[in-house]
């Protein structure tokens, strides 16, 4: 598939503060790419260089194979000519217009026929789900419902590319998760490129076709499909970034490599490669707990109880393990634990990392 966005070399600084370096990404025509990054890191900034709401201090953009900014050059075009449908963070929609009238707007400015306008505008209230709301106000209407409004501005010029910076965020857990289908439906449906931004790990597996992970610099540390990003981390900061993460320190002795300080000899494949020390990391549910071995022993020195699961933090020489059990299995396979009872854990996948890395997102 051919590039849509095309984001090449580009910087951006704020005085001193140098927020995005040579920042390269591509975004292929019609796949929904989300940017997945912490708080501060440049997601915003990103998405405001690509619409036009800033310029970049190096590098160039390219919007379907017109340059769009190009810092040496100077080239630049502005953001009602860039053909975008753009959701920003910090404001969803024009307070003192209707339901009707902010998602007319963008039609509006392009001097559309009032009928045509007309037709297109209650189709949209429709897809977004506001029917029946369309003369209230958005001080008249919940979080969700602005949000919805909002896409649904978006969407009315039938854009190629949609920006969408958090556009859930307002949303609770239950909207949250219809509406994330929803947006991947109107993708599929109009074949539309969406970029999308967002703190949300499981917002961002379950959306994208591709994901980049950006780091606190602005540095891109991965860009892969969900499946890559979450089982084929490229370093320790990606894989604690997409979810509850133990890390087991591990020592070399000789040949082997024991938990910690204590003399278990880790079970696994040895790390490859060279590092002065290792860490092993794996998520909860990545481990499986037992009565009795074989596998690693430890003892269990927090057991709480969630509902749906039985949440552990076990103790393996030193080194503290936090799993997760449903709770009707460990009912059925005598594993309801007791805070100081003993346990053995084997490990259904794990990661090996330079304990460098470890240090890094730590500090
Ligand atoms: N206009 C500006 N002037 C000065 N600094 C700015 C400006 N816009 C952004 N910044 C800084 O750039 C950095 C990146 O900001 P940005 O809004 O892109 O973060 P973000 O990744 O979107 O964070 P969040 O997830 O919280 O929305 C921050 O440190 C921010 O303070
Ligand atoms: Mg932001």
């Amino acid at each position: 598939m051919e590039d849509i966005i095309k984001v090449e070399g580009v910087a951006k600084a704020y005085g001193k503060h140098q927020v995005l370096e040579n920042l390269d990404i591509a975004i292929k025509k019609g796949e929904c790419f989300t940017l997945l990054g912490p708080s501060g890191c440049g997601k915003t900034v990103l998405i405001r260089l690509i619409a036009g709401h800033e310029v970049p201090d190096a590098g160039r953009i390219s919007i379907d194979n017109t340059v769009v900014a190009d810092a040496q050059s100077g080239e630049y075009i502005p953001p009602e000519r860039r053909g975008l449908g753009i959701v920003f963070q910090d404001y969803a929609v024009w307070p003192h217009m209707t339901v009707y009238e902010n998602i007319a707007y963008p039609l509006k400015m392009e001097k559309r026929p009032k009928e045509e306008i007309d037709q297109l505008v209650m189709k949209m209230i429709e897809v977004v789900g506001m029917k029946g709301l369309e003369n209230r106000l958005p001080s008249e209407l919940s979080g969700g419902q602005q949000q919805r409004v909002a896409l649904g501005r978006a969407l009315v010029a039938d854009p190629n590319v949609m920006l969408l910076d958090e556009p859930l965020s307002n949303l609770d857990a239950n909207l949250r998760e219809e509406m994330r289908f929803e947006i991947k439906a109107l993708q599929r449906k109009f074949g539309i490129t969406v970029l999308f931004v967002t703190h949300d790990q499981e917002v961002a597996l379950a959306i994208s076709d591709r994901l980049a992970i950006m780091d606190a610099k602005g540095h891109i540390r991965q860009i892969g499909d969900p499946y890559e990003i979450f089982e084929k981390p490229a370093d320790l900061f990606v894989f604690k970034f997409m979810g509850i993460a133990n890390f087991m320190h591990v020592t070399q002795r000789g040949n082997d490599f024991v938990v910690g300080n204590g003399s278990q000899v880790v079970p696994w494949d040895k790390p490859t490669g060279t590092a002065a020390s290792w860490v092993a990391g794996f998520r909860p549910s990545d481990i499986e707990i037992h009565r009795q071995g074989p596998g690693l022993k430890g003892t269990i020195h927090r057991a709480n109880f969630l509902g749906a699961t039985m949440d552990y933090a076990i103790n393996i020489d030193g080194e503290s393990v936090r799993t997760e059990l449903e709770t009707h299995t460990a009912i059925n396979n005598d594993l309801m634990f007791k805070e100081g009872e003993e346990c053995y854990i084997t490990f259904k996948a794990l990661h090996w990392f330079d304990a460098e890395q470890l240090k890094e997102v730590e500090e």
